[in-house]
């Protein structure tokens, strides 16, 4: 595990069961910056995001994060250590107010102006406060999705697609705000949208049937010949 690295994921095998879902997946996010996963449908994106997180357990391989092994750890001794999850699904309380969805996050980090901080990332939001986050668009759900992840202040950001289900207008803002903050913090992306990922992440690696199967410069990745096989459904 390298020194300097925000995140590393090395030899990491997982399964549903007796199904083996990851086999021997190695990434590494440097200290800033972000970094791409891409892969169709079923490829194993979420179950890595998962594993890393540790919502699901690795059968075997390592995590660090930091350069600390939180391969045995729980998933909140994780998110104190720095790690911030969006995950694909379910990323917020449909039957709350923006502004309660905020509070849930800002609790565990309590900080009072930290919700202030948030809001200026997605000033859209600012204006929705007292909206029940159900009632939200998609790309305003996955922005209070980031908000609440945000409110932890992680080093580490997981985004599991981000711009899922998102009005395609809104997809550019929400690439911009996710550039900037790789400016600041690790992110790793996984995103359906190529251009938008290879944009954003100067890195990136291709998940097919739980492997990696190709990993580079988004540059480099973006013009092999392979890529498209391994993206086609
Ligand atoms: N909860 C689960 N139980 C059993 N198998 C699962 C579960 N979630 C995902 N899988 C399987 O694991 C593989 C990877 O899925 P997933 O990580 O969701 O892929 P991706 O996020 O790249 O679309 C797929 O074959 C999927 O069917
Ligand atoms: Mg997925």
């Amino acid at each position: 595990m390298s020194d300097g690295s925000g995140l590393s994921v090395n030899g990491l095998c997982a399964f549903y069961g007796r199904s083996q879902a990851l086999f021997g997946v190695s990434m590494d996010a440097p200290e800033r910056g972000a970094v791409a996963v891409l892969g169709r449908n079923g490829a194993g994106k979420t179950t890595l995001m998962k594993t890393v997180v540790g919502e699901l357990k690795a059968s075997s391989g390592a995590v660090s994060l930091l350069g600390r092994n939180v391969t045995h750890l729980p998933t909140e001794r994780r998110v104190a250590l720095g790690l911030g999850y969006v995950p694909q699904e379910q990323a917020v309380f449909s039957t709350l107010t923006v502004r309660e969805n905020l509070a849930v996050g800002a609790l565990a980090n309590n900080e009072q102006d930290a919700i202030e901080r948030v809001l200026q990332v997605f000033p859209k939001l600012a204006g929705r406060l007292g909206q029940v986050a159900g009632t939200l668009s998609g790309g305003e759900r996955k922005m209070l999705a980031i908000s609440r992840a945000l409110l932890g202040n992680p080093k580490v950001l997981l985004l599991d697609e981000p711009t899922e289900g998102v009005w395609i207008g809104v997809i550019e803002e929400i690439a911009e705000r996710l550039q900037r903050l790789a400016g600041q913090i690790v992110v790793v992306l996984v995103e359906q949208h190529l251009d938008l990922a290879l944009r954003v992440a100067s890195y990136a690696y291709v998940l097919d049937r739980g492997r990696v199967v190709l990993e580079g410069s988004s540059k480099t990745v973006r013009e092999d010949p392979r890529l498209l096989r391994y993206l086609a459904p």
